[in-house]
C-alpha cells in the first residue's frame, strides 16, 4: 500500500464534500434549478475577484481564459508589452502573437519579479503601448510581480489595460481588482479553487469591457461579450461544465465563510513555513526577493538530479512535487501550498523532501526543515 499526496502547482486535492457535490447526479443545464447554481457560483467569483463587475466561467482550462484576454480586448497589430520572467510569461507573448499582436517582451530573469520603475519607463517611451500581460504569480519560478505597481501604471490612462494571469495568484494573495484597477484577470479551477481542471474564470473592468467593443480579433468559442449576455440570465453561451460548476459554487461558498483575508493569511503562513523550512534545510530559494506564496522552488543540491529526486519523491514517497522547466529542468524542485492546503500538508512535504534527498547522497539532517516549518505553522494554533 502507498498513499498518495499532491502537493504540485496544480491540479492541487479535491476537498471530499466538494467530489460528492460534482457526483450528483447529471441535470440538465437550461433549467432553473441549474441557473441557480450557476448564478450562485458566479456572485461567489466576484467575491473571490474583489469586484462589482461580472466574473466569466467558461469551460476551459485558465490558458484558454489567457487566450480570451487576448481576442476580445485587441486586434490585430496592436501592441502589448508582456512581462516574460517563466514559462506563463512567455504564454501571453505566444498567444498575442498567434493573433498578430505586437508583442514588446520585456524579459525579467527567471526567479525575479518584474521591476515596475522599469515598467514604467518603457510606457513613457511608448505611448502606443495598449497593454501590459503579467503574472501575479509566475508558477514555474515561484516569484510574484508587482501587480499592486503595475497597477498605478495604468489605471488613470483609458488607452491601456492591465491584464493579469492570476492563475496561481487569485484565492491565494490579494489581488483586489476594482481598488487597484486591474482590468483583466484570469483564474483556473485546478490551483486555488480546489476543483479539478476545467473552468477558466475571469473578470474584466468597465475600461476592458471597452476594448472589447473595438477589439476585432478572430473568435468564436470564446466570445466574452457573448458569454456576458447569457451570465445576465444566470448561464453560459455553451453547455457549461455543469458538474464543476457545481463545485465552483460550494468552494466559493467555503471561500466566503473562511473569508478571503483568512485564506490569504493561511496561505501566506503555509508560504513562510515552507521557505524557513528549504532554508533551515540548507536549500537556496530560486525565488529568494520576491518569492509567491502559491508554490516555493529550490535548487537541488550539487550532485542530485532533480528530475530523478521528483520522481522518487512521487513513485518511492508517494509524495508528488513539481520540478523545473525548461533551463531549471533536473535543478529545481517546487513545493505548492495552495488550495485544499494545511498544517501537515506541509510537515508531508517537508519531511519527504528531507527523506529523499538524504537517500540521493545530499547532506541533510531530518528533522531541521520540519522543525523550522513548525515553529511558524504552530501560529495558527
Ligand atoms: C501562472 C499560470 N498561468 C497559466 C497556466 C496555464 O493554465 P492551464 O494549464 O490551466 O491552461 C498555469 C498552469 O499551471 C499557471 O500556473
Amino acid at each position: 500500500m502507498k498513499k498518495k499526496y499532491l502537493l504540485a502547482p496544480g491540479p492541487t486535492p479535491v476537498p471530499e464534500h466538494v467530489s460528492l457535490e460534482m457526483a450528483l447526479p447529471m441535470q440538465h443545464h437550461r433549467t432553473p434549478q441549474f441557473s441557480k447554481i450557476f448564478g450562485e457560483a458566479a456572485e461567489g467569483a466576484k467575491y473571490l475577484f474583489q469586484t462589482r463587475q461580472d466574473v466569466l466561467i467558461l469551460a476551459a482550462t485558465g490558458t484558454g481564459g489567457m487566450e480570451g484576454c487576448v481576442t476580445n480586448l485587441f486586434s490585430s497589430g496592436d501592441k502589448v508589452l508582456v512581462i516574460n520572467g517563466g514559462k506563463f510569461g512567455e504564454r501571453w507573448g505566444e498567444i498575442s502573437e498567434t493573433y498578430g499582436l505586437n508583442v514588446v517582451w520585456h524579459n525579467v530573469e527567471w526567479g525575479k519579479g518584474a521591476d515596475a520603475k522599469e515598467i514604467e519607463s518603457i510606457l513613457a517611451q511608448d505611448k502606443e503601448i495598449k497593454g501590459i500581460m503579467v503574472q501575479a504569480s509566475e508558477t514555474s519560478t515561484t516569484a510574484a510581480h508587482p501587480i499592486e505597481a503595475l497597477s498605478k501604471l495604468t489605471r488613470d490612462r483609458d488607452d491601456i489595460l492591465l491584464i493579469v494571469d492570476g492563475i496561481t495568484g487569485v484565492g491565494v494573495f490579494n489581488l483586489p481588482m476594482d481598488e487597484w484597477g486591474i482590468d483583466a484577470m484570469v483564474t483556473g479551477s485546478q490551483k486555488s479553487l480546489e476543483l479539478p481542471p476545467g473552468l477558466a474564470l475571469v473578470g474584466l473592468s468597465e475600461k476592458a469591457w471597452k476594448f472589447a467593443d473595438q477589439s476585432t480579433c478572430p473568435r468564436f468559442y470564446f466570445d466574452f461579450k457573448k458569454e456576458r449576455k447569457n451570465l445576465a440570465n444566470q448561464t453560459s453561451a455553451y453547455t457549461p461544465a455543469v458538474s464543476l460548476v457545481a463545485g465552483l459554487r460550494v468552494v466559493l461558498q467555503d471561500i466566503k465563510e473562511e473569508g478571503l483575508d483568512n485564506v490569504f493569511k493561511r496561505h501566506n503562513r503555509l508560504a513562510r513555513a515552507t521557505r524557513a523550512a528549504v532554508q533551515a534545510m540548507g536549500l537556496a530559494m530560486v525565488a529568494p526577493d520576491s518569492p509567491a506564496d502559491s508554490a516555493t522552488g529550490v535548487f537541488v543540491p550539487e550532485g542530485v538530479d532533480g528530475g530523478k529526486l521528483v520522481k522518487s519523491l512521487r513513485d518511492d514517497f508517494g509524495v508528488t512535487l513539481a520540478g523545473g522547466q525548461d533551463q531549471w529542468k533536473g535543478k529545481v524542485v517546487r513545493v505548492a501550498h495552495l488550495g485544499y492546503v494545511d498544517t501537515f500538508d506541509i510537515i508531508i512535504a517537508i519531511s519527504a523532501l528531507e527523506m529523499a534527498l538524504k537517500k540521493f547522497g545530499a547532506k541533510i539532517q531530518l528533522g531541521k526543515g520540519v522543525a523550522a516549518a513548525q515553529e511558524i505553522l504552530l501560529e495558527a494554533y
